[in-house]
């Protein structure tokens, strides 16, 4: 193996293979190309090397770029430490001396630091895509389903009937946030560290803010250690992850609990279920439990970074080399389960008459009981009272509250009149809540614009986002 380094001993071949990472960094080669072209391009403009030298390392830097993209260039054909010697060493067998003069006022530290940023930073947009993508075909299935009534649960026991639109759409309220955190990490991501060099900044006159503008970065760091040391914005970014997977694992759950046979509330379409090699009749919800189980895998990756971080003294340190992996897989993990999450919450179909009989079962509208004693006077504790008794008398007889007659209301309070049958009737209780935020169809309704021009506006400014990206 060819180093960038040299020492009088060469390294142990055992030691050389836990030292490399060429096999995880590959993967940054566009970017630590285009952090040099960058870097090449400001050398030049500060007189510190030559228009023929810049000439020469441009156009053998873009025509490696093109034969990475092309694929013509493989991992195999350099045996390097890692991606940036790669790159270095690549260069000097194709054009000579020149591409050694390439490392000037720069290190591994700041060019692995860079490259990850820009890294994230793209993948952090292509994230941010897919969340979008999902508030949408959420609001799509509500929108399509607005009336549909279920229970809602509180202790996964029957509490209040909601609208099927309404639960789904608490989901949208929870991406939204999630589209905050990215966007907080991308914050964090798209900053310049470049010219930090090994830790301590370089002797030479360069121009910072002539890569960070190159680069489309958004701003330039401005101390040095902090630049090699900072990979804050790669936990920031695991941490937006973390909360987003546990967001899709208990959608999941739900998925799973309601498309049982005992409940049926809804039926997983063919494409995101699968059979069992023994038990003929069974549909199995494999994909909502996978993506159920990613959210340790995810969780997983940001312990390990923080762990990774712990007590880690200033500056650079070989055990950064290990982040890659946590981010990585991180963001392979949700490229995977995003799209899969989403299409197979497009294609559930929702069984809404087995919700509809759901939600008449378990006194659902007791509450609406105690409020319509409210509305002629009665205190809300001594109503809540007057109401249990009644669900109580009801459940003696094994019948739902609708199944009284108004005689049997009258025997618990002389207020109750002929309209508490249609008061407690389930449609009424949905849409008499029509407290902003509520389940009644006008909020929903209300919630279902709020969401459209959230995605509207957020869709302009992704575009301006991936016209930034290098
Ligand atoms: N492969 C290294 C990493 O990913 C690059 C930086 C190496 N720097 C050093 N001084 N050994 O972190």
């Amino acid at each position: 193996m060819q180093t960038l380094w040299s020492a009088k001993t060469e390294i142990d071949d055992i030691a050389k293979k836990l030292n490399s990472s060429l096999y995880m960094d590959f993967r940054l080669i566009e970017e630590d190309i285009k952090g040099s072209i960058a870097h090449v391009k400001m050398l030049f403009s500060k007189n510190i090397i030559s228009e023929s030298d810049e000439n020469l390392l441009c156009t053998s830097l873009s025509a490696l770029l093109e034969d990475v993209k092309s694929g013509r260039v493989k991992i195999s054909d350099i045996d390097a430490e890692d991606v940036h010697s790669f790159v270095e060493l690549y260069l000097t067998d194709k054009i000579g001396d020149t591409a050694k003069k390439i490392h000037t006022a720069r290190s591994r530290n700041d060019q692995v630091a860079l490259d990850m940023r820009l890294y994230l930073k793209k993948e952090i947009i292509h994230i941010i895509d897919d969340v979008i993508e999902m508030i949408n075909v959420f609001v799509n299935v509500a929108q399509k389903n607005i009336k549909v009534i279920m229970p809602g649960f509180t202790h996964l026991q029957h509490a209040q009937p909601v609208l099927f639109s309404h639960y789904i759409l608490s989901y949208c309220f929870m991406f939204k946030r999630d589209i905050d955190r990215f966007l907080l990490s991308l914050l964090h991501t798209d900053v310049s560290v470049i010219g930090s060099c090994a830790l301590a900044g370089t002797g030479f006159d360069i121009d910072r803010q002539f890569e960070c503008r190159e680069l489309h970065l958004g701003e330039v760091c401005l101390n040095s250690m902090d630049g090699v040391s900072d990979r804050d914005f790669a936990i920031d970014f695991l941490s937006a992850a973390a909360q987003l997977s546990m967001h899709l694992s208990r959608m999941c759950e739900e998925i799973i609990i309601f498309s049982s046979t005992e409940y049926s509330y809804i039926t997983i379409s063919e494409q995101f279920s699968t059979g069992s090699s023994i038990m003929p009749q069974k549909k199995n919800a494999d994909i909502a439990e996978i993506v159920r189980s990613k959210s340790a895998t995810v969780y997983g990756n940001l312990l390990s970074m923080l762990v990774l971080f712990k007590a880690l003294p200033l500056s650079y340190n070989k055990d950064m080399q290990d982040d890659k992996k946590f981010v990585f897989d991180t963001v392979d993990t949700l490229k995977l389960i995003l799209p899969s999450f989403y299409k197979m919450v497009e294609t559930i179909k929702v069984n809404k008459d087995k919700m509809r009989q759901s939600a008449e079962l378990g006194y659902l509208n007791a509450t609406d009981v105690a409020d319509y004693l409210v509305k002629k006077g009665i205190p809300f504790r001594d109503a809540y009272k007057i109401s249990s008794q009644i669900v109580f008398y009801a459940q003696g007889l094994s019948v739902k509250l609708s199944d009284l007659k108004l005689s049997d209301f009258k025997s618990f309070s002389p207020l109750f009149d002929d309209d508490i049958l249609s008061f407690i009737d389930i449609e009424n209780c949905v849409n008499r809540r029509k407290s902003e935020g509520g389940t009644s169809a006008i909020s929903v309704k209300k919630e279902i614009r709020e969401l459209k021009r959230y995605v509207k506006k957020i869709k302009k400014k992704q575009e301006m986002r991936h016209e930034c990206l290098v």
